[in-house]
């Protein structure tokens, strides 16, 4: 069965369940990867993603340094790490204890949650559109937690205990963390901050919980294969030391040491198109360990939904003609979910001179 759109996405088996005590000949062939050359190949350990710091943003006297480097780490990597970001520890804490508690339940209490067909909300896996797709080594809840009336219930797990609670209060701070840093992005760019983070006071928030198991066969799955988010930002927290994440850059792939306290930002194609493409969406991926379990909580950041998704009218001159097209917020999902989501389908589609 092949399903109508992305917004379908086809049950599979729960990693977690299937990497119990596997040996590594019992690896299902969906998961193998042949259709991708080296897995270890092009990694370039030896490049570092950028390190920024949000305490010297907000202080006026470092700000103009700080300012450059964003500048530089939005065009030239798409990502970078974030150091005091002002979220506080607490709530890091228990976000990440709470998505631990709930890979740790019983599959059963997990099932509870599991996407209903026609949602990506839920315990499941996104993007399985045919029963022949090779499948990515990981397991996923996914959760629309800002704004409010956007939340799905059902899908909102009740145990662990306090869950529920952890996350309003996670994705409160993640918002205001984006509205802020969004204001720096457009401030590099020589644009005030509102011109880029007015539109995130009432936008959507999406969290995504990864859990990647080991696995005995490392070299020949992925845990998440190679995308760029179709976010404005993403907000990725480690819940534990495995690394795992890894960007594009200059034709290699470099791993993310977890940093702790830091959280891995990367810009996503609404975030190249509000800059008229200046900064880049960054591709990524993840890679699992043989030996150890991963945990991430991915926070994706989109605009409000009664406004429009297009560059920066302050960006536009006659030097810098406009790239990408002005569209709704609907026509933007709907040109990702339903016609173009193979590789750079959707930014093609949105150039400035593209037909349709
Ligand atoms: C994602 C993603 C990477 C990770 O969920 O879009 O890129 O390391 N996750 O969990
Ligand atoms: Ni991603």
């Amino acid at each position: 069965m092949a399903v109508p759109n992305l917004y379908w996405s086809l049950p599979v088996p729960s990693v977690q369940e299937l990497a119990r005590d596997i040996p590594s000949t019992l690896v299902p062939r969906r998961y193998i990867r042949d259709d991708v050359s080296d897995l270890t190949a092009s990694i370039n350990p030896s490049l570092i993603i950028p390190l920024l710091n949000m305490a010297d943003l907000i202080n006026s006297e470092s700000r103009d340094a700080e300012l450059q480097k964003l500048f530089f780490a939005c065009r030239d990597w798409g990502a970078f790490q974030l150091i005091n970001h002002g979220i506080p520890d607490e709530i890091i804490k228990n976000m990440k204890k709470q998505s631990r508690d709930f890979f740790d339940l019983p599959s059963q209490q997990k099932r509870r949650y599991t996407q209903k067909l026609g949602s990506l909300q839920g315990y499941g896996q996104a993007f399985v559109v045919s029963e022949e797709q090779k499948l990515d080594w990981n397991d996923m809840i996914f959760l629309h937690a800002l704004p409010i009336k956007d939340r799905d219930l059902n899908f909102w797990p009740e145990e662990p205990q306090g869950f529920r609670e952890t996350l309003d209060s996670y994705s409160i701070e993640v918002r205001r963390l984006a509205v802020s840093l969004l204001g720096f992005m457009a401030m590099a760019l020589g644009l005030e901050a509102h011109e880029f983070s007015e539109n995130f006071q009432q936008g959507q928030y999406h969290v995504r919980m990864n859990c990647y198991p080991s696995c005995p066969l490392p070299e020949k799955v992925i845990g998440i294969s190679p995308h760029s988010d179709i976010s404005a930002i993403t907000f990725l927290l480690e819940c534990n030391d495995t690394p795992g994440i890894q960007f594009q850059k200059d034709g290699y792939w470099v791993p993310v040491e977890p940093i702790s306290g830091a959280i891995t930002v990367n810009i996503g194609r609404i975030g190249q198109i509000i800059s008229n493409g200046v900064y880049h969406s960054a591709e990524h991926r993840a890679i699992v360990n043989k030996l150890k379990e991963r945990l991430s909580i991915v926070t994706f950041c989109y605009p409000n939904e009664n406004g429009e998704i297009g560059p920066a009218r302050g960006l536009i001159t006659q030097e810098n003609p406009v790239l990408y097209k002005t569209v709704s917020h609907a026509d933007y999902f709907h040109r990702f979910y339903y016609q173009k989501h193979v590789g750079d389908q959707l930014i093609d589609s949105l150039k400035a001179d593209a037909s349709q």
